[in-house]
């Protein structure tokens, strides 16, 4: 089983990122060629404590998405270094080997915002559950042992296996995928905007599950989301971004009660409440 063998020094950090930047380029004119670049991600450092959730927040478009993928090779770097538990992952302008994207993914696992097109509606949840690990050549009846540990853990009913997912609701859609990322016993999950697409009393239920999954499995979290009130409940740390860059970073309780810099202030301003 991936990662069961690995040693983790305490106390380092899950996550040292260090000035990273992504451009992407912009094309133009018949041919298509590159006019310019556009620059998402500008110089973002931060530190993901072992077995805390740090949130990174921000409007749309500011580059938190795209932050999240550069940390596990899905875009490229143009600057800047990845440490994952003290050892360097990715420096900018090398692409990832096969390999290592594959010891990366070992450690670090995605969910995603859309639990709908996260799933292969073909697949029935045993094969969409034990694929990461049969891909790793973990015998079939291991995987589906894992399978159902995990099913229960996340509460879905361990008769689910034979089920598709479009037999599920959307917040038990988004269960299974948090337990089809943590089949592979990642020590670091990065999850983006997970609850935007499920009603407020199903967010609270996957918030609840992060929560005691960090506690129980001592897992590090990188929860991005824009949603305030979602952010206020569940992290230790808060990284505002603004047009790619880091305008305010600490302690959630205290960024988000006192903030400091003006963009912050407008994000908690812009908190929706119904008027009667
Ligand atoms: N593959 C790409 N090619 C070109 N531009 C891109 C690409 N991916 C993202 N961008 C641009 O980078 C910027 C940041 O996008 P990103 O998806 O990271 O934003 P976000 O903060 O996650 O927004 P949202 O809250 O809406 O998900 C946007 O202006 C977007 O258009
Ligand atoms: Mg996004």
């Amino acid at each position: 089983m991936p990662n069961q063998e690995a040693s983790f020094l305490e106390g380092v950090p899950a996550i040292e990122a260090d000035g990273l930047a992504v451009r992407f380029p912009v094309r133009g004119g018949v041919l298509g060629k590159v006019k310019d670049y556009f620059t998402a991600v500008d110089g973002v450092s931060f530190t993901l404590s072992q077995g805390k959730i740090l949130s990174v927040v921000g409007e749309s478009g500011c580059g938190k998405s795209t932050l999240v993928k550069s940390l596990v090779g899905l875009v490229p770097l143009a600057s800047g270094s990845v440490k994952l538990f003290g050892r360097e992952v990715h420096e900018g302008k090398v692409a990832m080997d096969g390999g290592k994207a594959m010891r990366v993914c070992d450690l670090v696992q995605m969910v995603f915002q859309d639990p709908f097109s996260s799933l292969n509606p073909r697949q029935t949840v045993s094969e969409i559950l034990t694929a990461p690990l049969m891909a790793r050549k973990v015998s079939f009846e291991q995987a589906q042992r894992r399978a159902c540990e995990l099913l229960e853990r996340v509460s879905i009913p361990v008769g689910a296996m034979e089920k598709f997912p479009h037999e599920f609701s959307g917040g038990q859609r988004q269960r299974l995928c948090i337990a089809r990322s943590l089949m592979v016993s990642p020590k670091i999950l990065l999850c983006d905007e997970v609850t935007s697409a499920l009603d407020v009393s199903v967010q609270a239920q996957i918030l609840h599950l992060l929560d005691d999954l960090r506690r129980d499995l001592g897992l590090s979290i990188l929860f991005i989301s824009h949603d305030m009130q979602v952010v206020r409940a569940i992290s230790d740390d808060v990284l505002v971004m603004y047009f790619g860059k880091v305008v305010e970073r600490g302690v959630a309780d205290e960024v988000l009660t006192n903030p400091q810099h003006d963009y912050t202030k407008k994000l908690l301003s812009c908190v929706p409440t119904i008027r009667r």
